[in-house]
């Protein structure tokens, strides 16, 4: 494999491959000692931005790790941050900080609903929409996204509406959504919000994938979009998934409605942990100096999204959802008729997402945050996988 040099921007290096397997990582410890090349979970392959690298090095050369809040500083980092890149202007007392969006799910969960309450989740969707909560006291109601003539997924507010009954309390959301990619827009968001009115719903919106866009669409917080309703969401977000910090355990929800922040916070208490200080760290700097890192990072997902595009072109057994927002590329391979589709790709050394996960068992789902000569590489396997399937 050799690295070619790709990258549209001389001053951020993406294509120089890293050895992660001293590290312990979750996407490679998968298939250690096996010939099987990681394009699952979602974390990136590249080396963190050098100005967050060198706030966590300033950082730990103070010798006390101990229990730490949010600093003004990192408050009005993130506040002008939202407000620059997504027009929002929030209010600072509406944040809440937690170690994790799938944490900020889960507790949306216990603060909104009693046992038997119903959530709404809008498959194919991110696991954890479906196990956060899943302990028996809450119902799950499944409405899937539907397709647009152009293939695109988007809610099917009819069927939304169908669906809910009065024990429906919360709307999950995902936006920009997870495992299909699809940006929403405000007539979109709009029309979401105006069935959790009618219905008295509050929106959880995970926007954890908002500054990754890749297409020309515009990501607009749900909250932003309809302000009016405002009082009924509430946002959770991250500097993990942008800036390859996820290991470090720092998210945020926005809650507008303080009646609704206090329940979130209760729920909250003495069982999620606070945020640890160096996560804190490299958060304000992500957010403060990480954006021309970010900028050529996303020029360099588009220049591998094309290399996916190239391939995929000619392989009619697999269909590539056209991808708006987010590293991940949700390819449809029920063309294939195969039993167990990932199984299948890994015999062929390549380590995907299945479908099943996310609730469309033929699909995958492809990471391609990783240098291009990895990329290129697992691109050979995946083409491999597909004539082994049919010769
Ligand atoms: C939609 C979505 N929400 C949440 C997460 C995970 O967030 P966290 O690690 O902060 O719990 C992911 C990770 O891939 C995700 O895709």
């Amino acid at each position: 494999m050799s690295a070619s040099s790709t990258s549209s921007n001389p001053d951020f290096d993406f294509d120089t491959p890293i050895d992660r397997q001293a590290t312990s990582s979750l996407k490679w410890e998968r298939y250690a000692g096996r010939d099987i090349l990681p394009f699952w979970v979602a974390d990136m392959d590249f080396a963190v931005a050098q100005p967050i690298r060198d706030a966590l090095a300033a950082r730990l050369n103070h010798p006390i790790y101990g229990y730490t809040v949010a600093s003004p500083s990192l408050v009005e980092v993130v506040s002008g941050f939202l407000e620059q890149e997504h027009g929002w202007r929030i209010d600072p007392d509406w944040l809440v900080w937690l170690p994790g969006v799938v944490t900020g799910l889960a507790v949306a969960a216990r603060a909104c609903c009693d046992s038997g309450d119903e959530i709404m989740v809008n498959p194919p969707i991110y696991q954890h929409f479906y196990d956060s909560h899943e302990d028996r006291r809450h119902r799950l109601l499944r409405v899937p996204l539907m397709h647009q003539s152009d293939g695109r997924r988007t809610w099917d507010i009819d069927a939304m509406r169908r669906a809910c009954t009065d024990r429906t309390r919360l709307l999950m959301l995902c936006s920009p959504h997870n495992p299909t990619t699809t940006v929403f827009s405000d007539e979109e968001l709009t029309a979401v919000m105006s069935l959790a009115d009618e219905r008295n719903l509050v929106v959880v919106s995970d926007e954890i994938h908002c500054d990754l866009v890749l297409s020309g669409a515009r990501h607009r917080p749900t909250a932003a979009a309809v302000p009016e309703l405002s009082h009924r969401t509430i946002t959770l977000m991250s500097a993990s998934k942008t800036w390859n910090i996820a290991g470090l355990n720092c998210s945020f929800a926005v809650i507008p409605d303080a009646s609704l922040r206090q329940r979130f916070c209760k729920s909250a208490q003495s069982i999620v942990p606070m945020v640890p200080p160096l996560a804190y760290t490299a958060t304000e700097a992500a957010y403060r100096d990480g954006n021309p890192w970010r900028l050529a990072l996303l020029d360099y997902l588009r220049g591998n999204l094309e290399r996916i595009d190239a391939v995929l072109a000619d392989l009619p057994e697999l269909a590539l959802q056209p991808l708006e927002a987010t590293y991940l590329a949700w390819i449809d391979a029920s063309a294939m008729q195969l039993d167990d589709t990932q199984a299948h790709f890994e015999a062929a050394g390549i380590g995907l997402n299945s479908g099943e996960q996310f609730g469309e068992p033929a699909h995958l789902r492809l990471n391609f945050a990783c240098p291009r000569a990895v990329l290129d590489e697992g691109l050979e396997r995946l083409v491999k996988g597909v004539h082994q399937a049919s010769g």
